[in-house]
């Protein structure tokens, strides 16, 4: 595992940004793997800049995000298709036939997951997965005590991650309780994956992914397991590392 430290966030957003930059460049038909959440949201701006400026070119690109919230429509202002669009889609060349987003409406959620598990694998599999962490220490949804053996699935979110996200709706009632994501194992069958973490609220449970024990009630540790993973993060997120040798 390689740890990335970034000064702050727009740094962290540049780092991480420039790692994808590279993927695309070299293979520019790669499967990006991508994800929500306040954290990501920099490295969009980055990618968008860069790309306005003619130095990248995602026409040749597939994307398939994590998750989606179940219940919310797309045009949803806090569903994972409206922030995908707005904050990245809206403003660069992948072809909307590229685009893959979990379907949080449909009725026959087993079915929908199956046909989600399937375009990954029809695609190759995903060759670089960006995720953010959870406070739970979740990646995606996959929350705290879900087996490591799951594809993409539906799950409860725990109070905890309902709370942090209700500062994104205008009435916290109105956050979902459940959500389509991706399994921790499509997750790690990911050949690359980009972590990036930012701000001292998310030190702890950092630090408990990347150096505790590999357990489910902290998802995020399966990562020690991945042999391709990318962290990178800033300094306040960096805060409890120093005794792991990190200078
Ligand atoms: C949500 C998403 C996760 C994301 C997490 C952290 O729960 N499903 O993919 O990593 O939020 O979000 P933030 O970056 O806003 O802390």
């Amino acid at each position: 595992m390689k740890i990335i430290e970034a000064a702050d966030y727009r740094s962290m957003s540049r780092k991480a940004a420039n790692i994808i930059s590279a993927q695309v460049i070299l293979y520019p038909r790669s499967v990006l793997g991508l994800a929500t959440g306040s954290t990501p949201v920099g490295v969009y701006q980055q990618l968008i800049e860069w790309y306005d400026k003619g130095d990248l070119d995602f026409s040749g690109v597939q994307t398939v995000n994590l998750d989606e919230y179940y219940g919310l429509k797309p045009d949803h202002p806090q569903s994972y298709h409206y922030y995908m669009h707005t904050n990245f889609f809206d403003h660069v060349n992948v072809p909307a036939k590229n685009i893959h987003i979990p379907n949080g409406l449909v009725r026959d959620i087993t079915a929908e997951c199956a046909d989600y598990d399937r375009t990954i694998t029809v695609l190759g599999g995903i060759d670089l997965q960006l995720l953010g962490l959870g406070n739970t220490g979740h990646i995606g949804f996959n929350e705290p005590n879900e087996s490591f053996d799951k594809t993409t699935h539906r799950v409860a979110l725990k109070q905890e991650t309902i709370l942090a996200n209700s500062r994104f709706f205008d009435d916290p009632k109105e956050v979902p309780r459940f959500a389509i994501t991706m399994g921790i194992k499509s997750i790690m069958r990911a050949k690359k994956i980009l972590m990036v973490v930012s701000g001292i609220g998310k030190a702890d449970i950092l630090e408990k992914a990347l150096f505790g024990p590999v357990t489910p009630l902290v998802p995020a540790s399966i990562l020690q397991l991945h042999p391709d993973v990318t962290v990178v993060a800033d300094e306040d997120a960096l805060n409890l590392m120093r005794s792991h040798g990190l200078s």
